[in-house]
């Protein structure tokens, strides 16, 4: 494989957020789906589980969700405490400011901004869901497994064409989405993910989120 490939990949992913209708060929999704298997995990136990939903099903779970999300009906596997401080604060501000900008939505709009968070629980219409599920059994350790199993999926989906957002937003309706896809309480939602075809006609789509200098997050020792 060529640097020049990899790099291409990687940049070139980014969340989308405006999707175009046409499906995505299921051949297409267990493709990317067999390259993110390839993920490494502790021990190798790949404690992985998605369900991924298309027609109907995608719809059904659209209307259930986006229906609970707009009476702020929310169950959640994992808490959401979303304390960030400091860097962390500046960056958030950061990246909500240019969601606002890509989306045409004024600084100090409220409502504009509600309407932003309330499309993730409309999948920002795409024509496909994945929801990512973890034994109950396991905790920080194992999610980070799940993480990079997720990385490898949206990156694999990538190099296919295909776009996606990873949603924490969505595992705001563990027991909602558990209940409409008949999975049991042997498993719990971490969080979900919306794919399709970019539309990249959409302002949506052109987000640019920006990244810290290397010197910010790592320190070189000799
Ligand atoms: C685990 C995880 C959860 C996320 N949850 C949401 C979400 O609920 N809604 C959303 O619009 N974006 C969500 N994002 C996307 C981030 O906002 C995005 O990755 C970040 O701003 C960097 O932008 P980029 O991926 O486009 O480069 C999530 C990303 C990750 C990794």
């Amino acid at each position: 494989m060529g640097k020049q490939y990899f790099e291409d990949v990687v940049q070139s992913r980014h969340c989308v957020r405006a999707f175009k209708k046409q499906a995505v060929p299921l051949e297409v999704l267990r493709e990317a789906l067999a390259l993110a298997g390839k993920a490494p995990s502790n021990y190798n136990i790949q404690p992985w589980h998605v369900v991924l939903c298309e027609g109907d099903a995608c719809e059904d779970l659209r209307q259930a969700v986006s229906e609970a999300g707009a009476r702020a009906d929310f169950t959640l596997d994992f808490p959401f405490e979303g304390d960030y401080s400091g860097v962390y604060e500046a960056r958030q501000a950061d990246h909500l400011q240019k969601l606002q900008e890509c989306f045409g939505i004024d600084r100090l709009d409220d409502e504009g901004r509600n309407e932003i968070y309330m499309r993730n629980f409309r999948f920002f219409d795409a024509p496909n869901v994945a929801l990512f599920f973890i034994d109950p059994k396991y905790s920080l350790r194992e999610a980070i497994d799940v993480g990079m199993f997720a990385q490898t999926f949206m990156l694999a989906l990538e190099s296919l064409g295909v776009g996606s957002c990873p949603q924490t937003a969505l595992g705001f309706h563990s027991q909602l989405i558990r209940e409409k896809t008949g999975v049991g309480d042997n498993l719990k939602l971490l969080f979900g993910m919306s794919i399709g075809y970019s539309d990249e006609e959409s302002s949506a789509y052109d987000i640019n989120m920006g990244r810290a200098e290397i010197d910010d997050f790592c320190t070189f020792l000799k």
